[in-house]
């Protein structure tokens, strides 16, 4: 079993802090598993949507969650969009004899249902698989290359860790997004996924995809938001504020799993990774999500400039901005790059991230950080 210590704390002080916590991530990142350590903790009742039997007791959702008191799960609450005006009637009772842990995974739709129809009574936590912390730093190399799936992470072998995941991409295809969007027709959007593979760490650009995979500019707009809300692409979108010059305003796109980017890029084993073309846009991206676990995803860019000068991420934060940049080299040095963004974006501090162990100075206000130090980092940044 791997630790999730700060996943559970977000958790408890959702319960503690609002009616209503919602833990949203991918299929399979252990969201169920989570809610069980939950459950043990104290009194709780659990009722899963997948189970039939449960799914036909919440047909009347007041009947059947009106009575019950402390913690209760509701686990796939996706599959019963109904049950939100109940929960917002259930939420509003004073004094409050049960708070809501609700669990969902692969839908775009679920987040802004839920912040709409619970406005003011839900508190959201993210997740997605085992990030670099949970794993520990002696592991990065096993977690970059396999992914955060505990299934792909904690598999015997390569190859059964290779086959989860070509699985899991399969059923994700072929079971879930049919449930969401049932007229994509799966080999398509395996296509057009693994283009944004490729694009991995690009600019998006939406009508040079769409071209090169005759669809309609508009088709590719949805089906890149069907992904991105199914919690297995992220959209980095770029900063811009005047400062005189050309910025680009397109988002960046990321396969947010690094060992699914793996699957889709067919790099078989560690030592392809380490030859592949992808090399520093993989780690660039594992990075960025190893960021975005440890902090609030909301206030985080991209930017650029048509000069040519890049910030791979950077974060506001208590109306401070802070550099980040990710680097699979040995040893990183100050890029003129970094000199402009620091000037340009007025950066309090940037950190040159990378697979090495020792910390040190390039510059006044930039430092080359080790990825197993980013906890110690974010958690100062608040
Ligand atoms: N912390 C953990 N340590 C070890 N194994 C884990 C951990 N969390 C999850 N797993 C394993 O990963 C698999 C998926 O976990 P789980 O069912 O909790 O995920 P889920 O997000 O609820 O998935 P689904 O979306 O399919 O319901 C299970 O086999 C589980 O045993
Ligand atoms: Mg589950």
């Amino acid at each position: 079993m791997v630790e999730r210590p700060r996943l559970l704390s977000q958790i408890r002080a959702g319960l503690r802090a609002s009616p209503v916590t919602a833990l949203l991530g991918p299929r399979q990142c252990g969201k169920t598993t989570l809610a069980r350590c939950i459950a043990r903790e104290r009194r709780c009742s659990y009722v899963d949507l997948e189970n039939p039997l449960d799914a036909v007791r919440l047909e009347n959702p007041m009947r059947a969650l009106a009575g019950l008191r402390g913690v209760v799960v509701i686990d796939e609450v996706q599959r019963q969009p109904g049950l939100f005006a109940a929960l917002r009637v259930l939420a509003d009772r004073r004094p409050m004899p049960a708070r809501f842990l609700i669990l969902g995974s692969a839908s775009p739709e679920l987040r802004r249902r839920t912040a709409e129809t619970l406005a003011g009574r839900v508190r959201f936590v993210d997740m997605g698989g085992f990030s670099l912390e949970e794993a520990g730093g002696e592991n990065l190399k096993r977690l970059w290359y396999r992914g955060g799936f505990p299934r792909a992470y904690l598999a015997r072998s390569a190859g059964e860790c290779a086959a989860w995941r070509e699985d899991f991409v399969r059923t994700f295809l072929e079971r879930d997004i049919p449930q969401l969007a049932p007229r994509i027709p799966a080999v398509r959007l395996r296509r057009f996924w693994t283009m944004i593979a490729h694009y991995h760490g690009q600019i998006w650009n939406g009508s040079e995809i769409a071209g090169s995979l005759g669809m309609a500019h508009t088709t590719s707009r949805d089906y890149v938001d069907l992904l991105t809300g199914a919690f297995v692409v992220r959209q980095l979108q770029p900063w811009f504020e005047n400062v005189g010059k050309r910025l680009v305003r397109a988002p960046k796109v990321y396969v947010r799993d690094s060992g699914l980017l793996h699957t889709l890029l067919r790099v078989p084993d560690l030592r392809s990774l380490e030859a592949h073309p992808k090399l520093g846009a993989s780690w660039e991206g594992f990075g960025i999500e190893q960021v975005l676990a440890l902090s609030d995803a909301r206030d985080a860019y991209f930017w650029a400039t048509h000069g040519g000068a890049e910030l791979d991420l950077l974060l506001l934060r208590k109306g401070k901005r802070w550099g980040f940049e990710f680097k699979c080299g040995d040893a990183p040095k100050m890029t003129k790059s970094l000199h402009s963004a620091l000037a340009d974006l007025r950066l309090e501090h940037a950190w040159v991230v990378y697979p090495g162990s020792e910390r040190y100075s390039v510059h006044d206000s930039v430092e080359v950080l080790p990825a197993s130090e980013l906890p110690e980092v974010l958690d100062r940044l608040g």
